[in-house]
């Protein structure tokens, strides 16, 4: 069985989830970009370049997001982009896949295991390859192994970026309240499911420049920088629990741990989280860390 637990909420509510997420939290909260701005205009050079000398039905840019979920990044990535850019998600499991009708018809979404090889007419493929939360699928030594495949989907001088959250930062405050002890049994679980051991997300630009990657940098994005603000306080502490939440469910399914061995447990958990972050009476950080890093162009 995989290690990756939020694939066991009621499956509407993991949908809804990652939807919500990306609209509300996730590009806001990343500097209000899809792409940050620098691999934008790589992807719009490209287009200007390659448009004149394509052959029809080529397409002038190709973008791959692994671990897609719905494909909510690519669909909101395809509005900025020309309808024949090759748009290509993966996941493992494609039961969260936004049906053919409500994507644009260049967001293809198609079964892989990142973990694996990708098949050799994937290799060098891709101008920018694309992923974002995946910490709670991996085992330490699949970091490595997942640099080393994507890398394998990119062009030379394509970029990587990966954007994912840390489990160290992943606490309640203060840590007297019943939501900081929620948080940090599902960090407990974490390492009791052998997925410490390796500081990453934090330190992945060191792991992409040993991987062979070029340019290999990372930015921190508080939701602490965040509690105050008027428009992204509520939707950060929102986003927050509903991870805390289906991450219980998740427990529940693998058996059980500690305290948290049942339906009604985790029931009982979200609604101590849910009443304590309604009255503010506790504040829920975590960071989420944005690594680029280039394909070398030789
Ligand atoms: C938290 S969701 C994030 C989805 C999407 N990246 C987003 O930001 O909206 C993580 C996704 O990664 C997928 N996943 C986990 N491990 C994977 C693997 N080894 N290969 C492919 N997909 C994987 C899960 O099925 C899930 O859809």
């Amino acid at each position: 069985m995989t290690v990756y637990p939020l694939n066991h909420s009621e499956l509407s509510t993991e949908i809804e989830r990652l939807e919500w997420n990306h609209f509300n939290v996730l590009v806001p909260l990343l500097d209000n970009c899809v792409v940050p701005p620098e691999v934008d205009a790589y992807l719009q050079d490209l287009i200007t370049e390659r448009t004149l000398a394509l052959k029809d039905g080529q397409p002038p840019v190709s973008v791959a997001d692994i671990g897609t979920g719905t494909g909510v990044w690519l669909v909101d990535l395809a509005s900025s982009l020309p309808p024949t850019a090759r748009l290509d998600g993966y996941d493992f499991n494609t039961s969260k896949f936004r049906p053919v009708d409500s994507r644009p018809p260049n967001v293809q979404l198609l079964e892989a295991n990142a973990i694996e090889p990708f098949p050799a007419m994937l290799h060098g493929q891709y101008d920018l390859v694309h992923v974002r939360l995946l910490v709670l699928a991996l085992q330490p030594p699949d970091w490595k192994a997942l640099a080393a495949n994507l890398k394998t989907l990119l062009r030379p001088g394509g970029y990587l970026v990966w954007e994912d959250v840390d489990t160290q930062h992943f606490k309640g405050s203060p840590e007297t309240t019943k939501t900081a002890a929620t948080m940090a049994q599902l960090i407990r679980f974490n390492k009791f499911r052998g997925q410490q051991g390796v500081p990453y997300p934090i330190d992945l630009d060191k792991l992409m420049a040993a991987e062979g990657y070029d340019d290999a940098r990372q930015k921190a994005f508080k939701v602490s920088d965040v509690w105050e603000h008027p428009t992204l306080a509520k939707p950060t502490q929102n986003s927050l629990f509903t991870i805390i939440v289906s991450y219980m469910q998740g427990i529940v399914e693998f058996g059980g741990f500690e305290d948290l061995k049942t339906k009604e447990d985790a029931a009982r958990k979200a609604a101590e989280a849910k009443a304590e972050i309604d009255a503010g009476d506790v504040k829920c950080d975590s960071y989420f860390w944005r690594t680029i890093a280039r394909k070398p162009l030789a």
